[in-house]
């Protein structure tokens, strides 16, 4: 892989996420603006001091050559995207062109066995799903996860309050990481009363001797979470939409193993990263806004401080970069059996084009 562990990118994700190299992420998480059509920012004299970022989608915001590339590779999907706009309206049509292209190529970097999961909101999430079909494949959809908390009502509210995020999960493939025990809940009273009598098909637990037994561990979680409120207290860095760290900690846990590499692009005040790093894996932050780095690092110390972290990490071992990968030579991707090859380079966006090629030799005619 041409990105080492603990790097931070402070950059637009796009030629970031094109250098780097096919199949070589375990898991991605990505919570990126949602096209809430507002700006957000931290408050003054929060650790998070100066981050902003932007939710209001123009026409500026899309490449003209965007156009092509989503047309050409995916049809359907550009149709799709194309009718946002009547149903929607514009912004729609240009956030989900933004996402596309982006989502494009973290399919591209997933490894075989990896698993994405896009976190967003109900401004978007039936149009996202779409695109997360149409790339990833209705197949490979694994569940809906809904993350539900509490928040106050505003006066005079004529509405329900909106108070869960979605966060759908789709696998690259058909052969997933999935680590069920460390993500157990607790049982409910009532299933902890049947434990011992004889088997009640509907309750929790499975059956021994006829008898119902829970597993030690807690029962099997379902695809809502209730036990992780929003962010408070002293979690909070002021960074605007900070998640929690334990929701984090649930996903890496899930859907990684120790050593495994994890990718947020839109990483924010590096909730994912920082979670990552206590869970023992590699991990790959990319922000647009040049305040992350100081809240990354800031994080990462408070961890390494309160003894949340295996071993203390320096700060002079996060790589801070703007720069993309540097793309890896054809020369050195013939070998036999390793198919990963860039077709144009990240940099050279016009005539972009990156695939997982399947016959190296044919594409580049070389004769050999
Ligand atoms: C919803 S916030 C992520 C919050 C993060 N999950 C956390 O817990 O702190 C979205 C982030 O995406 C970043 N962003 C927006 N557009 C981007 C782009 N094109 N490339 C990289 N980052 C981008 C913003 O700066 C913002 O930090």
């Amino acid at each position: 892989m041409n990105v080492s562990n603990r790097t931070l990118f402070i950059a637009d994700n796009l030629p970031i996420l094109r250098g780097i190299d096919s199949e070589c992420i375990d898991l991605i998480y990505l919570d990126p603006p949602f096209n809430t059509n507002r700006n957000y920012k931290a408050p003054i004299g929060s650790p998070a001091e100066g981050a902003e970022f932007k939710d209001i989608w123009r026409d500026a915001d899309i490449e003209h050559q965007w156009h092509g590339e989503i047309a050409e590779t995916h049809e359907d999907l550009y149709q799709v995207i194309q009718a946002s706009e009547i149903i929607y309206d514009k912004s729609m049509k240009i956030y989900l062109m933004a996402m596309a292209v982006r989502l494009f190529e973290m399919h591209r970097i997933l490894k075989p066995t990896g698993s994405i999961y896009l976190h967003c909101d109900p401004t978007a999430s039936h149009y996202l799903k779409f695109v997360m079909d149409a790339l990833f494949g209705k197949n490979n959809f694994r569940n809906e996860v809904v993350w539900c908390y509490t928040r106050m009502s505003a006066k005079g509210q004529r509405k329900l309050s909106q108070a869960h995020d979605l966060i759908f999960w789709y696998s690259k493939t058909s052969k997933w990481t999935f680590n069920v025990d460390p993500i157990r809940l607790p049982y409910a009273e009532g299933s902890k009363k049947r434990e011992g009598h004889t088997l009640n098909r509907l309750g929790s637990g499975y059956s021994k001797e006829g008898k119902t037994v829970l597993n030690p561990l807690g029962k099997f979680p379902e695809d809502w979470i209730t036990h992780i409120p929003y962010l408070r207290g002293k979690e909070r860095t002021g960074y605007p939409t900070q998640k929690p760290l334990k929701l984090l900690e649930r996903i890496i846990s899930a859907s990684s193993n120790k050593g495994d590499v994890v990718l947020d692009p839109f990483c924010g005040c590096a909730t994912a990263c920082v979670a990552a790093e206590k869970l023992q894996r590699q991990w790959i932050g990319i922000d647009i806004s040049p305040s992350a780095e100081d809240i990354t690092k800031l994080r990462l110390e408070e961890a390494s401080q309160q003894g949340d972290l295996l071993s203390s990490i320096q700060m002079s071992d996060v790589t801070v970069s703007n720069a993309p990968p540097s793309e890896l030579l054809i020369l050195k991707l013939l070998s036999k059996g390793d198919y990963r090859v860039p077709i144009s380079t990240s940099t050279n966006s016009t005539a972009y084009k990156r695939d997982i090629a399947t016959d190296v030799v044919s594409i580049f005619a070389l004769g050999i």
